[in-house]
């Protein structure tokens, strides 16, 4: 099995890079005794050159990048100028962007270019709302097929694939609690549609759970929810709330 990992996705948090490098520090010294969890964040992309003097064992993510190399793209952030700066991780597919009207086909060239830049992508899937017919397994089916149309089957077992219900994530209003049951079942259906499509290697491709997780229940979504890790949206930018998942992590069997 590989190393646990523990994400921070701050999303367009905190408001100064002042604050970015003092959650950043906090974490940077909480970690040093933590050996078997791999940590990533994942902050606005200007703080990322800022951050990185302050770190090397904290993994830098981005929390988008387009696809392409160079270009005319008003606006846009490439993984190879991300890679240059030091980034190894970047989240794509986050609901949050969905919602801004990112679609699938978008998703998967920014995959593909983000593997051939050298990053690890971190492809977000999930359901709105979960229906009583399970028609929510077809969604999170075609999310995944769709985003990785194309992906070599040596480039899949760098993807991790972060199941993020979102009706569970904290910023959705009226949120409901998932349990480690709803994470598990979906991540053996996960496994399944990879498997199908690339074969049993991709059994190494990583699977985590994002969505409100606390210190309350990391423990139960790693022990019984069938990930290898989690991403961690709110709590991510409280130092404290942040160690304590982190340290759950490394003393969870
Ligand atoms: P949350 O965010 O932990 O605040 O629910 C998770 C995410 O959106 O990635």
């Amino acid at each position: 099995m590989s190393k646990r990992i523990v994400i921070g996705n701050w999303k367009m948090n905190p408001r100064t890079i002042q604050e970015a490098e003092r959650l950043f520090s906090g974490v940077a010294k909480g970690i040093s005794r933590i050996k078997k969890t791999e940590v990533a964040i994942c902050p606005p992309f200007l703080y990322i050159e800022g951050l990185k003097k302050l770190s090397r064992k904290i993994s830098l993510g981005a929390q988008d990048a387009f696809f392409g190399e160079v270009g005319a793209f008003t606006g846009e952030v490439s993984g190879e100028m991300l890679y240059n700066l030091g980034v190894r991780h970047v989240i794509l597919g986050h609901s949050e962007r969905r919602a801004l009207g990112e679609g699938n086909g978008d998703i998967n060239k920014k995959i593909k270019s983000a593997l051939s830049a050298g990053l690890r992508p971190i492809l977000c899937v999930g359901e709105s709302e979960r229906d009583t017919g399970h028609g929510y397994f077809n969604l999170v089916k075609s999310q995944l097929e769709e985003c990785l149309m194309g992906v070599s089957k040596d480039s899949i077992v760098k993807v991790i694939i972060a199941y993020e219900p979102v009706w569970a994530i904290s910023s959705t209003p009226g949120r409901k609690d998932a349990t480690p049951e709803d994470s598990l079942e979906m991540a053996i259906f996960i496994h399944k549609i990879l498997s199908d499509k690339f074969g049993s290697d991709s059994s190494k491709a990583r699977i985590i759970y994002g969505g409100s997780v606390s210190g309350k229940d990391a423990g139960e979504f790693l022990r019984h929810g069938g990930v290898e890790g989690l991403l961690v949206g709110r709590a991510s930018l409280d130092t404290k709330k942040f160690m304590e998942i982190i340290k759950i992590a490394e003393n969870s069997e």
